[in-house]
């Protein structure tokens, strides 16, 4: 099974190259399944239902959130209506939405997609670690499902590493998001789950993680808003994970960074023949 992760989009220019790029990368790589982080989609904070279906048009088999799940408040209600879009399981009970789901690829094949959050430098959610583990107990790999992927949306690379580990071996990929710089850790842990501290982002890298820089630089200096956030509006790329999974074990044999347009390192996933 070929899988891809995209990381955070964030503003326009993240969707735009994204919906560009997802149906070309789709057929080049005959991908089976396409796995989104949308969370700061919404003009950087959130989703909207209008961007959801763009993404599941443009080629996306799930999205997933992370603290900005819920910024655009009509999230609060359609998120009921879409099975593909998962927030972070470990919110408070009773918060709307699912925390994980289990979607079927075209060639039949059950994916296990779920999303966490962090708790270091974020909102003290429930424990990750434990809302993780009884999920994959409840949906073994092989069993309830022929792949799993966990999206750890987290601050802090200890605790992303920590988590890599914890389920190492019993989920096919973690992959890492909510910093928006990727990092050069891609590998595939000694018990076969493909690993990343943080895939990046998708938007403009001309930016302060997708913002435009002026009032990052003013509230470091100053400490006084001078005006809210705004989402970068250069030309936007793209950066993921590329995964190779064996479909016997549901493990991954390969991974790689996926990333493509400026500002940006490329990264190519050499396993794939185009
Ligand atoms: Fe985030």
């Amino acid at each position: 099974m070929r899988l891809l992760f995209l990381g955070d989009i964030v503003g326009r220019s993240g969707r735009q190259a994204v919906l560009e790029a997802l149906p070309g990368l789709r057929r080049r790589y005959a991908l089976d399944v396409v796995i989104i982080n949308a969370e700061n989609s919404a003009g950087g904070f959130g989703i909207t239902e209008s961007i959801l279906m763009d993404l599941l048009e443009a080629g996306a088999d799930a999205v997933t959130l992370g603290n900005h799940a819920f910024d655009q408040k009509e999230a609060l209600v359609f998120i009921e209506r879409h099975d593909r879009l998962v927030r972070p399981i470990n919110y408070p009970a009773g918060t709307p939405g699912r925390g994980s789901t289990l979607i079927q690829t075209k060639g039949g094949a059950d994916v296990l997609v779920i999303n966490a959050m962090g708790r270091i430098f974020m909102a003290e959610l429930d424990d990750p670690f434990r809302a993780i583990d009884a999920e994959l107990t409840a949906c073994r790999l092989k069993q309830g499902a022929d792949a799993i992927l966990i999206d750890f949306h987290a601050e802090a690379t200890s605790e992303k590493q920590a988590l890599g580990y914890f389920v190492d071996g019993r989920a096919s990929v973690v992959v890492g998001t909510h910093t928006h710089v990727p990092t050069a850790d891609d590998r595939v842990l000694p018990g076969g789950t493909a690993y990343i501290s943080d895939v990046g982002m998708c938007g403009d890298y001309n930016s302060v993680l997708g913002m435009d820089i002026e009032e990052p630089i003013n509230r470091f200096l100053t400490k006084i808003p001078r005006q809210r956030f705004e989402p970068s509006h250069g030309p936007g790329s793209v950066a993921g994970l590329a995964v190779e999974i064996d479909d016997k074990t549901g493990l991954a044999t390969a991974c790689s960074a996926l990333r493509m347009g400026p500002n940006l390192e490329p990264a190519t996933p050499d396993f794939w023949a185009e």
